[in-house]
Order: C-alpha cells, then sequence, then structure tokens
C-alpha cells in the first residue's frame, strides 16, 4: 500500500439511541406494509449476461457438484409467496413451514435459527452467536447484534501462557475461548420487537427434530465421524457418536439432551438459557474447564438493536450490519471504490477486473485492521469510511496496471476457521431477513455442555492476540479489538439486503471468516453489473484479498491460466484452489414478483423451500 489514510476525525458510533432505530421499535404489523412484488424494477435481461458468466456458472456447477448427495439435489426454487435459503434443507422446510402457517419472516429466520442448531451442528447453535439484519415492506431496516461477549473476568493478556507466551491454543481451543453466547437472548428480542407468530411454535419443530432425530446426510455423517472421533470431550463424543462408534449416512441422529435445552428456551424464552438449569450447566463446565463464564455473565448477556449500514451502489441500496461487525462498512468503502469504474468493460474474472477488485479490497481491509471493533468501546469512524469521499481518496493511488504492495507495519491478523453459517428469509409481504451466525471454528471450542447437549463457541478467538503482539507470523496486537470485560469480538460477518427504488431485490450473505466480505461483494456485482440472476450470482467463481497476506486467493477453476498469468504480471501473487463461503441467498424476480431461492451449491446439504 502507498501511504495512509487520513486522520481520523470524530466518529459516528452506532448504537441502540441511533434515530432510525427508534421509529422501529413499533411492531412489524403496526408497519405499513407493501406488496413488493408490484414494484417490479429490476429487469434481469438475459441476454445481457456475457457468455463467459453463464460458462463460468456452468463450469462452477460441474466443479463444485457434490459427487453424490444423499438427501436431495441442491437446486434453486421459486415461489409467489415466501422463501427461505439455508445451509440445511430441513432447516429451510422449517422456516417455510412458520411462513405457510402465518408467521412473518422474522419468525421464520427464528425457527430456522434453531432448527439449523439440531440439523448443521458445525455452525448453527445456541451456544454461538451473530447477526440479524432486517428489511421490513416499507424500506425501514435494523439490526439484531447478538455477538458472543467476552466475560467479566476476561482481559488482554488473557491468552498468554504461565512463561507469559502467547498461546493459540488457550486463544482458540480452550475454556478460556468460549464468549457468552448470544444467539438465543437475540432471537428473543428479535422476535418481542417484530415477530408475529407464537414463541413456543418457533421452538417446537428443532425440538421435534433433536428428540425424534433426523436422517443423516453422507456430508453430515462423516463430518460428525471426523468431529468426534478426535474430540477429548467425554460429552461431545456422547452426543456425536454412540459411545465411539460413529454414526452411518441414512441413519436416525437424535439428541435429547439438546431437545431438553430447547425445551426449556420453548418455556421460558431467554431465561431458559440464561438462567436455570441451562445456565447451571455451562457454569459448571466453565469450572470444571478452568473457563471463564459465570452465572453473572449470563445474567447479564444482551442483544442489542443497532442502526443498520446503509449505502448506494448505481442507484441499487445496501444494507448490512454494523460494528461489531466489519462487513457492512467494508462491504460500502468497496463499492464506493469500485462505482467509479466500468466493470463490466473489463469482463467477469478477468484479469483487469480482479485487479481492481483485489485493490478495492486490499484499502477496504486496511482500514478494518485499522479501525473497526465494537463501537461500543471504541471510536469507531463509520460514516466516513463509508462516505463516497474516502472512497475517493482510497482510490488515488490505483494504478489500473500495477498491483499495490501492503506493507505489514504494524498491523496484521491472526488466522480464522471457515464454519459459520447463512441463511435467508423472504416473507409474502416482502419483510426481508438476512442472517449469519457462528460457533467461529467448525463445532465451535469443541466442548458440549454435559446434560445440555448444545456445543459452546470459541468467538474469544476473534479478539486480538495480546497487546502490541503484531508479528509477521500473523499475530495482531493492536488495541481496539484486545480482550475486554463484556466487549463484543470484531466480527467479518456481514447479512445484507439489496433494495432499489422502494423495491426489495435480493437477500444475501455467506460463511468464511475474512473472506465473507468479499463474498458479499461479489454476490452484489455479480448482479448488479453483470445482470447475473440470483442462482448464477451465487455459484460464480469468487475471489479474496484481506489487505495482508498480500495475495489472491481464487477458487477453484475460478480464472484460466491467461488470466492469472496476466495477474502476475501486474504483481499479484496468486493462489487458485478450495472453495469460497456458502452464500444461501434469495432474489426477487421483478419482472414476476417470484422469489428465488438460491442455495450454494458449494454445500451439499444447503436447500431452498418456498411456502
Ligand atoms: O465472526 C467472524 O467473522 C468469524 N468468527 C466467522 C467465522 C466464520 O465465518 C467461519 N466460517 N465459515
Amino acid at each position: 500500500m502507498h501511504g495512509h489514510p487520513q486522520v481520523l476525525e470524530g466518529n459516528e458510533v452506532t448504537g441502540d439511541s441511533a434515530a432510525g432505530n427508534l421509529a422501529l421499535k413499533a411492531r412489524w404489523s403496526d408497519l405499513q406494509a407493501h406488496d413488493a412484488r408490484q414494484v417490479s424494477r429490476f429487469e434481469v435481461d438475459m441476454l445481457s449476461i456475457r457468455w463467459r458468466t453463464v460458462l463460468f456458472a456452468f463450469v462452477v456447477t460441474l466443479a463444485l457438484a457434490p459427487s453424490k448427495i444423499s438427501t436431495q439435489q441442491v437446486e434453486s426454487v421459486r415461489s409467489q409467496e415466501g422463501m427461505v435459503s439455508s445451509q440445511q434443507w430441513i432447516a429451510s422446510q422449517v422456516g417455510a413451514d412458520v411462513l405457510s402457517s402465518g408467521g412473518n419472516a422474522v419468525d421464520a429466520a427464528i425457527a430456522t435459527g434453531f432448527a439449523l442448531a439440531v440439523t448443521h451442528p458445525t455452525a448453527g447453535n445456541i451456544g454461538g452467536g451473530g447477526f440479524m439484519v432486517i428489511r421490513f415492506p416499507n424500506g425501514q431496516s435494523t439490526a439484531i447484534d447478538f455477538r458472543e461477549k467476552a466475560p467479566l473476568a476476561s482481559d488482554a493478556k488473557m491468552w498468554l501462557d504461565e512463561n507469559g507466551e502467547y498461546s493459540s491454543d488457550i486463544h482458540h481451543r480452550s475454556h478460556k475461548a468460549v464468549g457468552v453466547p448470544g444467539t438465543v437472548a437475540g432471537f428473543d428480542k428479535a422476535h418481542r420487537l417484530y415477530g408475529a407468530a407464537a414463541w413456543a411454535d418457533l421452538v417446537q419443530p428443532a425440538i421435534d427434530l433433536a428428540g425424534e432425530g433426523f436422517e443423516l446426510s453422507e456430508s453430515l455423517a462423516g463430518s460428525i465421524e471426523r468431529f468426534a472421533s478426535r474430540s477429548p470431550y467425554e460429552a461431545t463424543v456422547s452426543v456425536f457418536s454412540k459411545g465411539g462408534t460413529p454414526y452411518q449416512i441414512g441413519e436416525s441422529w437424535s439428541q435429547p439432551d439438546l431437545a431438553r435445552s430447547l425445551e426449556r428456551i420453548r418455556d421460558d424464552r431467554r431465561d431458559g438459557f440464561y438462567q436455570g438449569e441451562t445456565a447451571d450447566l455451562i457454569a459448571a463446565e466453565m469450572r470444571r474447564g478452568e473457563g471463564l463464564i459465570t452465572l453473572e455473565d449470563l445474567a447479564r448477556y444482551q442483544a442489542r438493536e443497532r442502526a443498520t449500514i446503509q449505502g448506494t451502489y448505481r442507484g441499487y441500496d445496501i444494507i448490512s450490519m454494523p460494528p461489531p461487525s466489519s462487513g457492512g462498512v467494508a462491504i460500502v468503502t468497496m463499492l464506493n471504490i469500485l462505482e467509479a469504474y466500468d466493470l463490466p468493460g473489463m469482463g467477469h474474472n478477468s484479469a483487469e477486473y480482479i485487479h481492481h477488485l483485489a485493490e478495492a479490497m486490499r484499502r477496504a481491509y486496511r482500514d478494518r485492521a485499522q479501525f473497526l471493533a465494537d463501537a461500543d468501546f471504541s471510536d469507531v469512524p463509520v460514516q466516513r469510511l463509508t462516505s463516497k469521499k474516502h472512497a475517493t481518496w482510497l482510490r488515488r493511488n490505483i494504478d489500473s496496471e500495477r498491483a499495490s504492495v501492503s506493507h505489514p507495519t504494524d498491523i496484521e491478523m491472526a488466522p480464522e476457521s471457515p464454519e459459520t453459517t447463512h441463511y435467508s428469509v423472504v416473507d409474502a409481504n416482502g419483510m426481508a431477513v438476512s442472517v449469519t451466525y457462528t460457533l467461529e471454528s467448525g463445532y465451535g471450542s469443541g466442548i458440549v455442555v454435559p446434560g445440555a447437549g448444545f456445543l459452546l463457541n470459541n468467538e474469544m478467538g476473534d479478539f486480538n492476540a495480546g497487546p502490541g503482539l503484531t508479528n509477521e507470523s500473523g499475530l495482531i496486537g493492536t488495541a481496539a479489538n484486545l480482550a475486554r470485560p463484556q466487549q463484543r469480538m470484531l466480527s467479518s460477518m456481514s447479512p445484507s439486503i439489496v433494495a432499489r427504488d422502494g423495491a426489495l431485490v435480493a437477500v444475501i450473505g455467506s460463511p468464511g471468516g475474512r473472506t465473507i466480505i468479499n463474498t458479499t461483494l461479489q454476490l452484489i456485482l455479480n448482479m448488479v453489473e453483470f445482470g447475473m440472476s440470483i442462482p448464477e450470482a451465487v455459484a460464480a467463481p469468487r475471489i479474496h484479498h484481506q489487505w495482508l497476506p498480500d495475495r489472491i486467493r481464487v477458487e477453484s477453476n475460478g480464472i484460466s491460466a491467461q488470466v492469472q498469468s496476466q495477474l502476475e504480471q501486474m504483481g499479484h501473487i496468486v493462489q487458485v484452489g478450495g472453495r469460497q463461503g456458502s452464500a444461501n441467498s434469495i432474489g426477487i424476480d421483478l419482472t414476476t414478483g417470484e422469489r428465488i431461492g438460491a442455495p450454494d451449491p458449494r454445500s451439499p446439504d444447503s436447500g431452498a423451500r418456498g411456502n
């Protein structure tokens, strides 16, 4: 990177007091509804799609199609009414059933979230946290922050071992890595503010799935076998295997302890998790494993309603998640930078296109490392970072033919794992809900709470390593995102919604650690700049650059050898391989009003269900 960002001035911290949110404290049913299906200005002109786009989508579909899917095919689905698109098709069906019985999109999102905690245990959870972005039929929006918090006994040096050395194991793989869970409080808050259905009806399907069991797909059977076989925790092995013997593909898997935990949530809402038996079981496991979470931490946890991040891109409105996510800010920064270029003229995933994306990403991720954290604890200059003026400043030193260089001065970032989950919901009235939630790593900390049957997160790993602990090997020690009592750790999760001229266009997002932000950016560009339908936008190969390490990552089969060589000649380091994200999205066909559920073909169990 050449140069440094402008000197900071002021800040625009988001919070519950934001005026836009106060207007939304009324229940959804009190808000003026209008049918998004009648406002159809986003015309998908299939003829305008470049042949290259179609070819890429075809190649990706072939390359990413799993060799054998035991329960279903991942395909897009259309409905005139509501739609749920998630990483696990049974959970999507649960959400669609809630829509069929009169629930709104928030209700369906809550029911889908509880169901994913049973059927998608790598990331679905009640022991983790996440974000929900809601767009109402009248165009207003709000966000529910149920990110985990640092326990009261946390401090910035808590990842040091007895010799005073930083320990990645303590940071990411210990009871101290567990943040105070937020999911149940978040769903409770979303339901109290904007739900319409009875709470018990949203939890009961998950109870039934946990209690009665469901058939294991090939993908899930393999995943839980690998997980259980290396777990040191008795309660974990007991839930994820039959006393050490793996479950088979097609076998029914039930989780009776989880069913009872969910029953307590059904009966006592958030108190059924943060107090009473479940809280006692969590606190006991923390004492046993020298973790920090106490009954007081649990009782004090509160989800927060926050003002959404809003940006514009070529006439489209971009609605996304504010801090403690870095996602919304970074997406809007990158779109603002890219708005000045003729991206369709460059061609989708051409060397010129990828170069400009990478340069925008490099700059937005440097801002992220420098400025983003929980805005309740430090000043995050949200309005400045998302302004068109700031983008002009960042764009000034982008050379259209040469890669910039990222300087690892004093800021770098720690590794992240690729397990989280994103799902999207739209109801018949056009209410849209975008949810990304996580345990952080696949299966989180790997710790099942004995007697409670659910996994705890290892989200504390998203805090920085320790004061001054920035080094070449990837640690970061800058101040804003150090662990402090009650602070929320910085996230990349970017549940987002796209609208235009008052009409809903798409509900999008993805898992993937820091790649989430770039996956979501490319979904927007694929639709807006390249006229792709939502399934094409989801399937198209993705790229990633995060400032440091200074390299472009491209999915397998994402670019030709020639494009790779052109990028290298420009000065980029290019790595090709792997998959990026699982962007279970919904688009609106604005010519017909249909909701198009687009599960991500990268995830074999994903599925969309309409009602
Ligand atoms: O909040 C975050 O940004 C990370 N804990 C998310 C982890 C993640 O996406 C892993 N996913 N696939």
